[in-house]
């Protein structure tokens, strides 16, 4: 049970004292009814609560795929250029940050949340999750290349990279697998090699798949099951 205030606080609907004074104003209904009590008890899975009539999304934790196209920065907020946030129209974005970044000119899956513990683990160096990119280069890559990249090449870090998998699709575009996200990773791994990224896509983050329906700049929530499968990839 959490009070009525917090409850809507945490929502996102606004401050601890705009809420209340949301509530004084009889703008909260629980269960159709107007609530005026700040201090009410709700039971999350049970009520519903509106404000002006409109349901307030209150779970606490939100998980949303974006298909982030290219053009839009990886941040909260910009004075100048489109975020990712930006994009996720309709929603209580209060608390909401991405799970690591894509460059401005990078595509693909994105996943935003307001689940500190879980965006920790994810991007924890030690936990060694899965990303999945499409990379189209400016040069065929050899075996010799592809073999480098598997095994791992030296980016100007104080490391070289951990090793990775790397393959060609049918259209000669390298589908590449790390477990590490450093800053500008593939197409410094790509220079590494004597090539340069022309277009990059994430198509996956852990067991997080970007579906083919998803199209550039749409997003939508997590299914409870891919919520399941990745903190199945960050347990243990
Ligand atoms: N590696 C890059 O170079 N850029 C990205 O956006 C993601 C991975």
């Amino acid at each position: 049970m959490t009070r009525l205030d917090k409850l809507l606080a945490d929502a996102g609907t606004g401050s601890r004292s705009q809420v209340k004074e949301y509530i004084r104003r009889g703008r909260i209904t629980v269960n159709g009814q107007v609530c005026k009590k700040p201090e009410q008890k709700i039971l999350e899975e049970r009520d519903l609560i509106c404000l002006d009539g409109q349901p307030v999304e209150y779970a606490r934790y939100r998980y949303y795929m974006l298909h982030k196209p290219g053009g839009v920065i990886t941040a909260t907020e910009d004075s100048r250029e489109k975020t990712v946030l930006d994009l996720l129209k309709g929603v209580n974005t209060a608390h909401i940050s991405p799970v690591g970044r894509l460059d401005k000119d990078t595509e693909g899956l994105l996943l935003l949340t307001n689940d500190g513990e879980l965006a920790h683990r994810l991007l924890s160096p030690r936990r060694h999750v899965d990303k999945c990119y499409l990379a189209r280069t400016e040069k065929p890559l050899t075996a010799a290349a592809l073999h480098a990249l598997e095994t791992g090449v030296d980016i100007g870090d104080e490391k070289p990279t951990l090793p990775a998998k790397a393959r060609l699709n049918e259209a000669g575009e390298l589908l590449l697998t790390i477990q590490e996200g450093r800053y500008h990773q593939v197409k410094r791994m790509l220079q590494a090699v004597d090539n340069r990224v022309l277009y990059l896509k994430r198509l996956s983050f852990g067991s997080l798949i970007l579906p083919e329906d998803l199209r550039a700049g749409e997003f939508r929530p997590l299914t409870d099951q891919e919520k399941e499968r990745l903190r199945n990839d960050v347990t243990g």
